[in-house]
This record gives structure tokens, C-alpha cells and sequence, in this order.
């Protein structure tokens, strides 16, 4: 596990590896109140981090196992566990879990397999939820939780106004672009997010699994709409030359390497790809990206990348 400090009070924490979505990375914060945001630093590490520093409180951005594996660990030391409300049902009851997730594709038993036996899902009994707004009662720090749905429902991101520094979690500013493989994601809401946090003055762009973004955050984001961009217009292709749905599904809308993957990560993928497909085929329907970023009267160079842009996205 790696620290690199973002601020004098603020902490990047970064997995020794995230495969197998088993780790993301987080931020300490260290001001009266000790907070931790998606500590989920892989199943070997979390525990002895939790209980080396131990917060005050631990927020995640969002249900998704990467991110939340770790509440029952915390909330058995005494740390109050923070959820966002509209999550809170799916993490405190496998069977929401389930209806949020696998359920719709007919892969329950498989998926509830991998959350329980290898990602190690228990259900979170106590937490407190949170709502977007500013947290300035619980830490000199002010901290202001921005709602940035899209990805999951209630997925928030997390703003330090006085350093200029933005933690957006599972926005997609990886190399793989934005994701939105379950049923209650919604590509526009994230596109709409996308937008609104592209217009903010940020300092360090601070993210889940693509490092920290030091140069230019606006080209990172340019980046993610572009990668939304290149997969509609492939589909809309896709769709020109008569190819069905599972042919396009084949070809890969987010992963297009699945015939290199092992099982279930393999059905997984295909699931998630035939999820993504719909999401992009509604979008389509309604006009496509580029009428949804002009509706939210937004100018970007989404689909032109600039020079900025080669850079990857964690440099
Ligand atoms: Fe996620």
C-alpha cells in the first residue's frame, strides 16, 4: 500500500494491486475528526489499516464491492460507517444486492457466489447515510459531498474547496473509460456528472483506479466523453452494417478481450457488455451523446482529443 500525500491533512492510499475488484483507492483525512473515503485496500490490508489508524468515521462513494468490501471490518472497530442513502438498502441486504445487480440477467447464484465467497459481501447492519451537501460540522477540512450519479445511484464524489483537490471515485477517468454495467446506472445522469465536474476549478483530480490527474483535469474529462463517444459511434456502425445485438456484444462495447478471461469473470463480462449496449442504445434513441451534451449546453473538445489529451490519465 502506498500514501502519498495530496495536502497536509489529506492522503492518497493506493491498493499494492486492484485485481479481481478486490481494492480501489481512498483518502485519509486528518484534521480534528479523522475520515477515510473507500479504504478498501485489498482483503489483506484494509483491517490492519483501519486498525493502525483507526477513523472516526469511513464513507463510501458508492455500493459497488470494490469499494465497500471493508464496512463490516469497520464497523466492528467502533468506526461509524457512512453510506450514501440511497445505497444504504442495497449494502445492508444480499437479496437488494442482488435485485440491484445480477438478478435482472438471470446470474444470481453465480454472482452471488463471487460476492460472497470471493469478494466476501456481508450485509452492513449498522451505518449512517449521508446526503450531498457540505460536511463542514465533522472536520475543519471543509468537505463538500457533490452527487454524481451515473455510475451507481448514489454514487458521490468528494470536494476539498480550500486545496482545490476533487476525489470523483468511479467516474472513469481510467484508461477503460467511464463504466455503467448495471441496470440502475444511467449513461445520461453520468454524462450529466461527468459535465458538472468538468466545469469545476480542480487543482488534483483524485480518482478510484486512474491515479491522481495533476495536468489539465478538463482533458481527463474530455477524455472519458470521448471514450463514451468512440463506443456509440461503434455501435451505431455496428448497427449500419445489420449486426445484432449479441454480435456487438461479441465485439465488446467495455471489454474486448472476454474470450481471454477466465469463468465467471468471462459470463460477468458479457453480462456487463450486454448492460452497457442497452444503456447506449437508449441514449441513441434519444438523440445520442453529442444532442445530450448540447442540451446540458455543454463545450468541450469531447470526440477531438487535443495534444493535452495523450497524456494517460493517471501522469
Ligand atoms: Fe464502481
Amino acid at each position: 500500500m502506498q500514501i502519498t500525500p495530496l495536502s497536509d491533512n489529506i492522503f492518497y492510499l493506493e491498493p499494492e494491486s486492484m485485481a479481481n475488484y478486490q481494492a480501489c483507492a481512498g483518502l485519509l483525512i486528518e484534521a480534528e475528526l479523522k475520515i477515510t473515503i473507500d479504504p478498501n485496500l485489498g482483503p489483506d490490508h484494509t483491517g490492519k489499516f483501519l486498525d493502525s489508524q483507526r477513523p472516526d468515521m469511513a464513507f463510501v462513494t458508492h455500493f459497488h464491492l470494490d469499494h465497500s468490501a471493508w464496512v463490516n471490518t469497520a464497523a466492528g472497530m467502533g468506526i461509524i460507517v457512512c453510506v450514501p442513502e440511497a445505497e444504504r438498502l442495497i449494502l445492508g441486504n444480499l437479496d437488494c444486492l442482488m435485485e440491484a445487480t445480477a438478478r435482472p440477467c438471470g446470474l444470481e447464484s453465480l454472482w452471488r457466489r463471487f460476492v460472497t465467497d470471493s469478494l466476501g459481501f456481508q450485509p452492513l447492519d449498522s451505518a449512517t447515510t449521508y446526503h450531498p451537501g457540505i460536511l463542514s460540522r465533522l472536520s475543519r477540512v471543509r468537505i463538500e459531498v457533490l452527487a454524481t450519479p451515473g455510475h451507481s445511484p448514489g454514487h458521490c464524489s468528494f470536494w476539498f474547496p480550500e486545496s482545490g483537490i476533487l476525489f470523483c471515485g468511479d467516474m472513469g477517468l481510467d484508461r477503460f473509460g467511464p463504466w455503467y454495467g448495471w441496470h440502475n446506472c444511467d449513461l445520461a445522469a453520468m454524462v450529466e456528472s461527468i459535465c458538472r465536474l468538468r466545469a469545476m476549478d480542480v487543482r488534483l483530480l483524485v480518482t478510484s483506479h486512474g491515479g491522481i490527474i495533476r495536468k489539465n483535469p478538463a482533458a481527463a474529462w474530455d477524455r472519458a466523453l470521448d471514450k463514451i463517444e468512440q463506443r456509440e459511434k461503434r455501435i451505431i456502425a455496428g448497427l449500419e452494417k445489420g449486426l445484432s445485438k449479441e454480435r456487438l456484444i461479441e465485439e465488446g462495447i467495455f471489454f474486448t478481450h472476454k474470450d481471454k478471461v477466465d469463468e465467471p469473470l468471462k459470463t460477468f463480462f458479457y453480462m456487463w457488455d450486454a448492460i452497457m449496449l442497452d444503456h447506449h442504445l437508449r441514449l441513441i434513441a434519444d438523440g445520442g451523446l453529442r444532442r445530450l451534451t448540447g442540451s446540458l449546453n455543454f463545450k468541450s473538445n469531447a470526440g477531438r482529443p487535443s495534444k493535452a489529451d495523450q497524456q494517460p490519465a493517471g501522469a
